[in-house]
């Protein structure tokens, strides 16, 4: 279902240019839990800012890029600069989503002060609204210490890709009791600290019952079962760009088949010397 916006011309000294429409806002994030799921989807570029904003609540700028847009082997490699160009595009791209930027590896988890650096940093180069950061207990006083300072801070608990060289692999989370009670921990951790949101990711359906149930903020499920507050895919998974996705991704379209089959349509009409033909070729007058 689509969003209907409201166009708001006015200015004040709060919002000094008129802005399009209003976006939207943490406490309204907030007011969610238990609501209509909240929607989100990763974006990169501004092109797919404009074509998901009207349908989201939240875009993600999501350190998937770094597999997604530039063939890295993981997130781990990904930089705040990069991080930085990708947000800023998604900022001008949408008018309607909150948009979530996520702090790539090594940029916040040596002290709350370099985490403040760093997230202060990424939102005055993009315009986003609140950073997302990986890590469970271990990174509570550092989103208490953001939280505090102005900063909302997205959690991000169960799998947790940049910590793959630890974890050993992408596969689901939390199947032992054990490791199930320290992502209950961990989400709850983070709750305390103040987090808005949480991103709950690969886990077994009934860590994310139990985490949706005891936390206050939203929690956001990616291969975390339908009992979360809403629900994220990156978005080339969910258009189908790619062959192999995980067994949690629901692909709507076959984005791969899409863009191959116009590249070798397009190679073959130049080959043919079909293309450029009359309608795209100048005359003189
Ligand atoms: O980087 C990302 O795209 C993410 C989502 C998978 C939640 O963190």
């Amino acid at each position: 279902m689509s969003t209907t916006f409201t166009i708001d011309s006015s200015t004040s000294r709060a919002t000094p240019v008129s802005a399009p429409m209003k976006r939207v806002t943490v406490p309204a994030v907030r007011k969610r839990k238990g609501a209509e799921p909240l929607v989100m989807l990763t974006a990169y570029t501004v092109r797919n800012a404009q074509l998901f904003d009207p349908h989201c609540d939240l875009l993600l700028v999501g350190d998937s890029l770094g597999q997604v847009i530039y063939g890295l082997p993981s997130t781990v490699p990904v930089t705040l600069e990069m991080m930085a160009a990708h947000g800023a595009a998604v900022v001008r791209g949408s008018y309607h989503a909150m948009v979530v930027i996520d702090m790539p590896f090594g940029s916040y988890e040596a002290s709350p002060e370099k985490a403040f650096e760093s997230a202060a940093w990424l939102l005055k180069q993009t315009g986003a609204a609140a950073v997302k950061l990986e890590g469970g207990a271990a990174m509570a006083p550092t989103v208490k210490f953001l939280v505090d300072r102005g900063i909302p801070v997205m959690g991000h608990v169960g799998l947790t890709p940049q910590a793959v060289n630890m974890l050993g692999g992408y596969g689901a989370r939390g199947r032992t009791q054990e490791e199930a009670a320290k992502i209950i921990d961990d989400g709850q951790a983070i709750d305390r600290a103040g987090a808005f949101a949480m991103v709950v990711e690969g886990v077994v359906e009934p860590i994310a019952i139990e985490l949706t149930r005891t936390v206050e903020c939203v929690t956001i499920g990616i291969g975390a079962s339908a009992h979360c507050d809403g629900q994220v895919l990156v978005a080339e998974d969910m258009l189908g760009l790619f062959e192999r996705t995980p067994r949690f991704v629901k692909r709507y379209g076959d984005m791969a088949s899409f863009v191959s089959g116009c590249a070798e349509a397009y190679a073959d009409e130049v080959r043919s010397r079909a293309f450029p033909g009359p309608a795209q070729t100048y005359q003189p007058k």
